[in-house]
């Protein structure tokens, strides 16, 4: 075996006073492996960093295509590790961001794939079922951008470019295990039917025939033409009682959706308060043509969304499987009959309500990142991170349901607070999930785990206090967002706060008079969700401190809550 000459750095510690020459030429400390790195590979500074940029976008795209794609896929396990990966494709596109500006790469580079890689990578969006789209992430981009990073670890210099590779590891590892899942979903979903075999393995090989004329995922490509201006000319009626405004900061954030008539939680911005509610049969047939697998036909979504002028793609309801009774709130209310003092069942009901809840809000905040792309880049960080800790939350309730004798699908649900929400703009949406619910529920949450630790049921309690340490991290989100969206302009942010309650109140009004009428108005029926109740739970202000909110704000929402506050 021929001796290796090792670097200096091995010997210039020791101290036996030996030439700088001796040292140099000394052998390697032998019990350690050769180091056979070589100076010199493929790549230079200026096509290292390109290429990192290219993986840095497509993860990032397809981490808003999987968010976009949460709400239309039914099967509940799905969506679980779905979310998981949304979150995993955020990290990963934010590590190859830190170091494409450790190379050279400005900050406000522009960094869009060229016009093929794009048409690849839209491709992949115009899938006609949940499989298909399933076969064209999991089976095409990731094993491609895999290969790519591959093959960028093999040939540049493993020193010089020694950063670069040691991002990539890491997220090549976490991508090959999302394939790896992603084939098992995959196969699951064609069950063995041949047909479906053959349509799937034609959806693949035309992604691949359109992937290999772009070049490759890496292909250098036609550049893309110079973007649109992000903030054009909005109708601002919904708003038209905002002082004299300054341009919206998204195309999309004050316009009011038009077309989501079906519903009666969609009519708050819809239909006059005294209105009936003639969208219930609507939603009767809505409810009834629902996909409840994911290779039944999914509405495509070719244009982009923020170019279409305020009209929501059209994603009416988050998709749920076969096991799950979707319904409107009247028939879940005469289906669940008050439970009475029976705890457990209360317990059951209350994990089966959240676990399909938390799901609505991991589903809308995907949404959120799909259909505004153009939001700044920590926007889309947030929103992944909201994705991934409210399939948790879905995940930790389904399994306390089953440690309390319940299962999946065991209750009628209702399309909820993603089918009220999701007709919504952003800015509405935002604040009504996180700087509205979320914030109210701060304190219910603790409420809950106490009462649940009085119970006797200490699992459950501390499922409460990390769901509750989660959501407060989730309402500094929205303090973030909305405050962005409205720059800075606490007038504003105080008038959209009250206008995102007034709906609300209608909204639950409309819902409780429907409950009411079902249940013959025996008075049975439950407060409607997110209506007021007593809360004697203190207003939590490290919460509202670690949530972002100012010392007035925490004041005023101390008062609120009936000035009764704690420090925990
Ligand atoms: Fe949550
Ligand atoms: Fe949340």
């Amino acid at each position: 075996m021929s001796a290796v000459v090792r670097p200096a750095v091995f010997t210039s510690s020791a101290s036996t006073g030996s030439s700088q020459a001796g040292a140099l030429s000394a052998p390697g400390l032998p019990l350690l492996p050769p180091d056979r790195r070589r100076l010199g590979g493929e790549f230079d500074v200026v096509e290292s960093g390109r290429r990192v940029v290219r993986y840095q976008m497509v993860e990032f795209h397809v981490m808003r295509l999987l968010a976009g794609w949460l709400a239309k896929i039914p099967e509940y396990e799905l969506k679980l590790e779905i979310g998981r990966h949304v979150w995993q494709d955020a990290q990963h596109a934010e590590s190859l961001r830190l170091r494409t500006s450790e190379l050279r790469i400005p900050a406000d580079a522009d960094r869009r794939a060229p016009v093929e890689v794009q048409r690849f990578l839209d491709a992949l969006d115009e899938a006609e079922t949940p499989l298909q789209f399933l076969v064209g992430v999991y089976r095409v981009a990731k094993p491609r951008l895999i290969s790519a990073m591959q093959y960028h670890m093999a040939v540049t210099d493993p020193i010089c470019d020694a950063p670069t590779i040691r991002t990539l590891r890491p997220v090549m590892a976490e991508e090959t295990e999302q394939v790896r899942w992603g084939e098992a979903a995959v196969e699951a979903l064609i069950a063995g039917d041949p047909s479906r075999s053959e349509h799937t393995a034609r959806w693949q090989q035309r992604l691949e025939t359109v992937l290999s004329e772009a070049g490759g995922i890496v292909a250098q490509g036609t550049p893309p033409p110079p973007e649109p201006p992000s903030t054009p000319e909005v109708a601002m009626e919904s708003l038209a009682t905002l002082p004299r405004s300054q341009s919206p900061r998204s195309e999309r954030l004050l316009i009011a959706a038009r077309d989501a008539r079906f519903y009666i939680d969609m009519t708050p911005r819809i239909l006059p308060e005294d209105d009936d509610p003639p969208e219930l049969l609507e939603l009767e047939a809505v409810l009834a043509a629902r996909r409840q697998s994911s290779g039944q036909t999914a509405q495509a979504e070719r244009r982009p969304a923020e170019a279409d002028r305020g009209l929501p793609p059209p994603v009416p309801l988050a998709q749920r499987d076969a096991r799950f009774a979707m319904v409107h709130p009247a028939e879940q209310a005469t289906r669940m009959p008050s439970p009475g003092d029976d705890w457990a069942e209360k317990g059951r009901r209350l994990m089966h309500g959240m676990m399909d809840n938390e799901m609505h809000a991991a589903e809308l905040s995907g949404r959120n990142s799909y259909e505004f792309p153009r939001m700044p880049w920590e926007f889309h960080l947030d929103m992944a991170r909201v994705v991934w800790d409210e399939i948790r939350h879905s995940e930790e309730t389904c399994k306390h349901l089953e440690d309390l004798g319940g299962h999946v699908g065991m209750y009628p649900i209702v399309p909820g607070n993603f089918g009220y929400r999701i007709q919504l703009d952003l800015l509405h949406r935002l604040q009504d999930l996180h700087r509205r619910g979320e914030l109210g529920g701060l304190n219910g949450l603790l409420k809950s785990r106490n009462t649940f630790r009085e119970m006797g049921d200490e699992v459950g309690a501390k499922m409460f206090d990390f769901i509750q340490a989660d959501e407060t991290r989730h309402v500094a989100f929205g303090n973030r967002w909305v405050k962005w969206l409205l720059h800075d302009d606490p007038e504003r942010l105080r008038l959209v706060g009250e206008e995102v309650d007034r709906m609300r109140i209608v909204h639950d009004k409309k819902v409780a008079a429907l409950v009411m009428q079902a249940l013959g108005d025996t008075g049975e029926a439950k407060p409607a969700a997110g209506s007021k109740q007593d809360d004697p739970t203190p207003v939590n202000v490290i919460s509202l401190k670690i949530a972002g909110f100012s010392d007035e704000e925490i004041a005023e929402l101390v008062q609120k809550g009936g000035g009764n506050a704690a420090l925990e």
